[in-house]
């Protein structure tokens, strides 16, 4: 027997819209009730059948194990739909969420002044938003409705900056870069992430879950076919990371799919302003694929920064001013797009090309160059291989120190930007 709890929700919900079928239709192709369909995707806490769930992933040709089961990973709900799990100093109490929760349990003001034991004014001010509780009277409140006091603040929206990390040298760091960034952000810094992967290498996909060209939604689906990037995102093994993955499909977008699709420069704009106006998010960071192509271009109308990594590499140093001069077609039309600076990844003190890189990067733009460099570190190589961003593999490493640095900067350089 299995229970609804374990299995993954939006997955489901997800396939059966897929195929365009009512809960109806999906019952009678499979033979079974409407009402055991709905309460499986309710979510009711109730056995069903075993045979069920290989029904429905024989009829969706999935892999039941891995996709309609829930992993640890899936078993939770994507930061934007979470509780807010900051600390709720400087938070205020959402007086609709107070309002509901009273009229739910059918009490007048009187009433819960009477049985929570606050008095009548804290509840009415409280409830016209005069003023905010104090976090003792909010424990009261809380514990008297029964729910977590985190419930009843409101949500705080985040100032959400949209990072793209892009060169058009393939192999110039981007993704090793992108993850380890996003990872420190996330784990050292405490900040809210979603990664958006528009690579059709998937390696940044990858990182994330070894499973996830599996994953039917994903940024080709939001992108092409304008499915609700919210519907794409899928929460990560770190806390603070949700990501929206990439597909093999992306590579076709740049053949007939891109010059048949409408508004195709705002595209992209369309999905960060979405997400910019939930505020979910301190950063959306955006890994590319390695061209300077009409695909590349939609996406950066869509970014607030540009982060341009470079190795150690003749071509990865030459593609910094063509970035530049990507940057400035772009703004012709949006005057969106701020470059924030330059990465100088993998840099190996005592051999020549890479002394050579650093010094034309510091004669000729010193004012974009993010310090400190990230030095060569066999602990990076060895992450990546794992699929493990360096401060899960090794905090004490050269290159997670050298990132915590550079992050601590690109948090300044942002926060400078909005004073
Ligand atoms: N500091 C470092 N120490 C050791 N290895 C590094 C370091 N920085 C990057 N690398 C290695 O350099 C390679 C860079 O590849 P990466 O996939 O990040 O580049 P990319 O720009 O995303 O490539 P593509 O253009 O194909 O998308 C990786 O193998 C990575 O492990
Ligand atoms: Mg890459």
């Amino acid at each position: 027997m299995i229970n609804a709890k374990d299995i993954d929700i939006r997955y489901l919900r997800f396939l059966r819209s897929w195929k365009n079928l009512t809960t109806k239709e999906l019952a009678f192709k499979l033979g079974s009730e409407k009402t055991l369909i709905d309460a499986l995707e309710d979510g009711e806490e109730v056995d069903f059948p075993n045979s069920l769930l290989n029904e429905i992933s024989r009829f969706y040709d999935v892999d039941e194990e891995g996709l309609l089961l829930k992993s640890n990973i899936n078993n939770r709900e994507p930061l934007f739909l979470r509780d807010n799990e900051d600390d709720i100093k400087d938070k205020i109490v959402d007086s609709e969420k107070v309002k509901q929760q009273r009229m739910a349990m059918n009490l007048s003001q009187t009433k819960l002044s009477e049985l929570s034991g606050l008095t009548l004014s804290t509840i009415k001010n409280v409830e016209t938003e005069r003023t905010n509780l104090t976090e003792e009277n909010a424990k009261i409140l809380a514990s008297y409705f029964g729910i977590d006091i985190k419930k009843l603040y409101k949500t705080k929206k985040r100032n959400t900056v949209v990072i793209a990390f892009h060169n058009n040298k393939g192999g110039s760091g981007k993704t090793s870069l992108s993850v380890n960034v996003a990872a420190t952000l996330s784990e050292i810094y405490n900040k809210r992430v979603l990664f958006i992967d528009t690579d059709g290498q998937r390696n940044a996909s990858e990182f994330f879950d070894h499973r996830a060209y599996h994953y039917p939604m994903n940024f080709y689906t939001s992108f092409v076919e304008g499915i609700d990037v919210r519907e794409c995102i899928q929460p990560t093994r770190f806390k603070n990371i949700d990501v929206v993955y990439s597909s093999y499909e992306i590579g076709k977008i740049n053949g007939g799919i891109l010059q048949g699709l409408s508004h195709k420069e705002q595209r992209f704009s369309m999905i960060s302003k979405s997400l910019i106006e939930q505020g979910a998010y301190d950063y959306v960071i955006v890994d590319f694929s390695p061209a300077l192509d009409a695909f590349n271009y939609s996406l950066l109308n869509g970014c607030d920064e540009l982060i341009v990594p470079v190795t150690p590499h003749r071509h990865a140093y030459q593609a910094i001013g063509e970035m530049i001069q990507e940057v400035s077609s772009v703004n012709q039309f949006t005057d969106r797009l701020n470059i924030l600076g330059l990465i100088y990844t993998n840099h190996h003190a005592t051999k020549q090309v890479s002394g050579i890189t650093y010094d034309l990067i510091k004669t000729n733009y010193n004012d974009l160059f993010i310090p400190p460099f990230i030095r060569q570190d066999a602990a990076m190589e060895k992450a990546s291989y794992l699929f493990q961003a360096v401060c899960e593999y090794q905090k004490d490493s050269k290159a997670q120190k050298d990132l915590n640095e550079i992050c601590k900067n690109i948090i300044n350089r942002i926060e400078s930007r909005s004073k």
